[in-house]
C-alpha cells in the first residue's frame, strides 16, 4: 500500500516520501483501517519536523486523525471489521495512507450514510468545539460568544455550534474572503483583526455588556484584546495557540473581572472522560441530521498532493478543513 513516510525530521517538503509498504498490522488496543478521509492539520507539519507533542520514531507515517473501514482488529478490540470509524492515528502507521492504524480507544463509530469527508470533521474538530462551548464554557441561549480565527477548522465548528446553541456569536478573521466565510456560516459580527481595533469593536458590537464566551484557539495578542472584553463571570477558553505566543492571564485581572479561564484538551478526554466525548458524538450527530452544522470542507486533496496541501496550511490560506482522500 501507498503511505506518505518521514525517514528523518525536518520540514515536510524535504522529509515526506511516499511510498509502497506492507499493510500494517494492528497490536493490543489498535484496528487497522481502509483510510477513506482524514483531516491534515497544521500539527501534522510539527510532527515531520518533530516538534509535535507526539515523537514517533523513524521512519513513520503523519497524518494524526484519520476515518475509514475498520479492516483488522488487535487484542482487546471491540470495533468491528467493517465498521466505519474515525480516530487519532496509531502512530507510526498515520492516515497520510491507503491503510492507517487507528487507537481504538479514541475511535468513534458513526452511521454508514455519512460522507467520510464529513465524518473525518464531525471528528475532532467538532467534538473539540463541542466539548469546548458546552461542556467547560456552559455556553447558553443569548451568550456573546467571540471565535477567534473563526475561519479556522476549530473555529468554523464553534460558530456553526454556538448558533445552534442560540448564542450570538461574533468572528475574528484576517481576509475579507475568510470574514465573508464566517458570515456566511452564521456569524453575526465579524471583525478584521488586521485592519480594526479588536477591543473596540467588541465594546461597540456588544454595547458594553463584554463576551460571556470565548473560543480561543490562537494566543498572542488577539487573546489579550478579548480577555480585556470579558463580561461578568466571563469564560475564556484556551483551544491552542496558532499565532506562536502563549498569553498570559494576570491573576488580579482574572480576579477583579470575575472571570473564569478553562483550559481544553481534547483528545485528554478519550482517555479520562470517554463519557463526555460519547455525549457531545450523540448531540453532534443529531445537529448534523437535523442540518444544524455543516462540516467546512476547504477542498479535498489526493494522496499524493499532500505536501501541496500542507504548504496551502503553512500559507495560511486555507478556510476550514482541508480533507485527504487517498
Ligand atoms: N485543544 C485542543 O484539543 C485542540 C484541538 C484541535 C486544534 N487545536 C489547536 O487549535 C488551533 C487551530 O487549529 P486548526 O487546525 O483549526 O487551525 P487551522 O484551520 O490551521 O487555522 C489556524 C488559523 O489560525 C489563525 N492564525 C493566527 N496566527 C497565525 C499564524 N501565525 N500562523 C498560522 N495561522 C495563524 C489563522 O486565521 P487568520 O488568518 O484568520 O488570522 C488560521 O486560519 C491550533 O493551534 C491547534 O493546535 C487544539
Amino acid at each position: 500500500m501507498k503511505a506518505w513516510r518521514v525517514h528523518q525530521k525536518g520540514h515536510y517538503a524535504e522529509v515526506l516520501a511516499l511510498e509502497d509498504i506492507p499493510s500494517p498490522e494492528p497490536g493490543p488496543g489498535e484496528a487497522r483501517i481502509r483510510v477513506r478521509a482524514g483531516t491534515v492539520n497544521f500539527a501534522d507539519i510539527l510532527l515531520c519536523q518533530g516538534s509535535y507533542q507526539d515523537r514517533p520514531p523513524v521512519p513513520f507515517t503523519p497524518g494524526l486523525e484519520t476515518s475509514g473501514v475498520v479492516e483488522a482488529v488487535g487484542p482487546g478490540v471491540a470495533l468491528a471489521v467493517g465498521d466505519h470509524v474515525a480516530a487519532m492515528s496509531a502512530l507510526p502507521a498515520g492516515g497520510f495512507a491507503e491503510q492507517a492504524l487507528v487507537r481504538a480507544p479514541a475511535a468513534l463509530a458513526f452511521p454508514r450514510h455519512i460522507p467520510f469527508t464529513d465524518v473525518t470533521l464531525l471528528y475532532s474538530t467538532y467534538q473539540t468545539a463541542h466539548v469546548a462551548l458546552h461542556h467547560r464554557g456552559r455556553l447558553s441561549a443569548g451568550d456573546w460568544l467571540l471565535v477567534l480565527a473563526g475561519a479556522s477548522g476549530v473555529g468554523s465548528a464553534a460558530i456553526q455550534l454556538g448558533v445552534a446553541a442560540g448564542a450570538r456569536v461574533i468572528a475574528t478573521a484576517g481576509s475579507p474572503a475568510k470574514l465573508e466565510f464566517c458570515r456566511q456560516i452564521g456569524a453575526s459580527h465579524v471583525i478584521d483583526h488586521r485592519h480594526e481595533d479588536v477591543g473596540r469593536r467588541l465594546a461597540e458590537i456588544t454595547a458594553g455588556h463584554g463576551i460571556d464566551v470565548v473560543f480561543d484557539p490562537v494566543g498572542g495578542p488577539l487573546t489579550e484584546a478579548a480577555r480585556r472584553r470579558l463580561a461578568w463571570e466571563g469564560r475564556h477558553l484556551v483551544v491552542g495557540f496558532a499565532a506562536g505566543p502563549i498569553p498570559d492571564f494576570p491573576a488580579n485581572h482574572v480576579l477583579v473581572k470575575n472571570y473564569t479561564v478553562l483550559g481544553v484538551h481534547w483528545s485528554a478526554y478519550t482517555k479520562h472522560a470517554r463519557a463526555t466525548v460519547d455525549a457531545a458524538h450523540r448531540h453532534i450527530l443529531d445537529l448534523y441530521e437535523r442540518r444544524q452544522i455543516q462540516p467546512a470542507i476547504a477542498r479535498t486533496v489526493a494522496l499524493d498532493s499532500v505536501p501541496q496541501a500542507l504548504r496551502a496550511l503553512e500559507s495560511r490560506d486555507v478556510i476550514g478543513r482541508l480533507v485527504l482522500v487517498p
